[in-house]
């Protein structure tokens, strides 16, 4: 289904989109235009299908042992439940934590640094990173053109079998285009559909006052590079310097979604707390003052009672969209 029929389903208003036509990508009434809104890539289900495919395919890796999947697995939103650092190839650890995949579309750029920025190049960071899949994109595409049944799936999804990187790119664009969370309980509250409990409503009022500003809106992210005091000094991570190599953006990263965050523990860019209990106790106790701290947290000092941090975390996790890491479309 094209774009337009998304549209139309959305003006239709949701209930005559479940009725009549499912959306292949579905765009909640009550998130904001995405950024990619796949111009030029045309959603078809076999161009989902194929992304799919790819996504869980190890053949991508220099030695076909390492998946987009061994990293991004569904029952943690997508990201590498558990780890702080991902392992690729050749049994290497990474550099950061894998963050979970979901509502890619509305992102301007990816990466806690923000290094790439279009969603349709995305893929080629992990596959040639030799910490990651370490592969060559000219030999990914030899094994491809070699398989017995990828032209197939790449006629159907493309209309034609010649195999070539930007269709590999539009494929895999079209498959994490599916993976949208808007199903969580704080989106049924929205929509008048449940209530939140007496903790949980705490939670949202001081997660307003204290966190809001930041992790904003319904995507929770203002998709700022900012610092939250986690370090005064940034050798091991420059963060988005690593990009700009200026001097001010220094130990700056760019502001989670907090979507799904109990699934997707340890936190920050380097997996460095293990608990949402750590994190809270971080952000009350622990802001180191920096030139990058931003000056949010310098200013006004998040002060909470451990009850108050507790119905914080209440209400993070009313941000789990059940649904999302069960839905069985959305995997092999
Ligand atoms: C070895 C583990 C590993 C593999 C394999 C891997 N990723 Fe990731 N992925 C990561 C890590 C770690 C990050 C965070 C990197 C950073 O912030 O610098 C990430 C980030 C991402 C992001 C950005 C999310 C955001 O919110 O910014 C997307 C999208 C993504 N990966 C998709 C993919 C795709 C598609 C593949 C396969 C082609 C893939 N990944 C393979 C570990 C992996
Ligand atoms: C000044 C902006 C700012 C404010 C205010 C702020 N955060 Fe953050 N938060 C960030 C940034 C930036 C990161 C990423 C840091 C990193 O990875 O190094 C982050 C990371 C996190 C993470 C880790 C997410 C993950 O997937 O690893 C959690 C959880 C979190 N914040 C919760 C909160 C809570 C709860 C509050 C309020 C008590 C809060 N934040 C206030 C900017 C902010």
């Amino acid at each position: 289904m094209t774009r337009v029929s998304v549209l139309a389903c959305l003006v239709l208003s949701g209930i005559a989109c479940t009725q009549t036509s499912q959306p292949l990508i579905e765009l909640p009434a009550h998130f904001p235009e995405p950024v990619y809104q796949f111009k030029g890539n045309p959603v078809s289900q076999a161009g989902i299908d194929l992304g799919k495919l790819l996504f869980n395919d190890p053949l991508l890796s220099a030695d076909s042992t390492i998946a987009c999947a061994s990293c991004h697995h569904q029952a943690f939103a997508f990201a590498d439940g558990g780890k702080a650092l991902s392992t690729g190839i050749k049994n290497q650890k990474g550099r950061r934590n894998a963050p979970g995949i979901f509502n890619v579309q509305w992102h301007p750029y990816f990466m806690a640094d923000g290094g790439v920025n279009h969603l349709e190049v995305m893929p080629l960071a992990p596959i040639t990173d030799t910490l990651e899949m370490g592969e060559s994109i000219r030999q990914m595409i030899t094994k491809l053109r070699r398989s017995t049944f990828y032209p197939a799936f790449f006629k159907s999804a493309f209309g034609t079998d010649s195999i070539y990187t930007r269709n590999v790119m539009l494929a895999l664009a079209q498959y994490m285009g599916t993976l949208v969370s808007a199903h969580a309980k704080y989106d049924d509250v929205l929509q008048g559909k449940a209530k939140f409990t007496k903790e949980e409503s705490e939670g949202k009022k001081l997660f307003e006052q204290h966190c809001a500003t930041c992790h904003a809106g319904v995507l929770f992210s203002d998709f700022k590079f900012r610092s939250n005091g986690l370090d005064t000094s940034f050798e091991k991570d420059r963060g988005r310097a690593r990009v700009t190599d200026t001097k001010a953006d220094e130990g700056k990263f760019v502001t989670p979604s907090l979507r799904n965050v109990a699934l997707t523990a340890p936190y920050m860019h380097d997996g460095r707390f293990e608990t949402l209990s750590r994190v809270l106790q971080h952000y009350v106790h622990e802001i180191k003052p920096s030139a990058a701290t931003d000056s949010i947290l310098i200013k006004k000092k998040i002060n909470l009672s451990a009850k108050q941090q507790q119905a914080v975390i209440a209400f993070l996790h009313t941000l789990t969209d059940s649904a999302f890491i069960t839905n069985k479309k959305l995997v092999p």
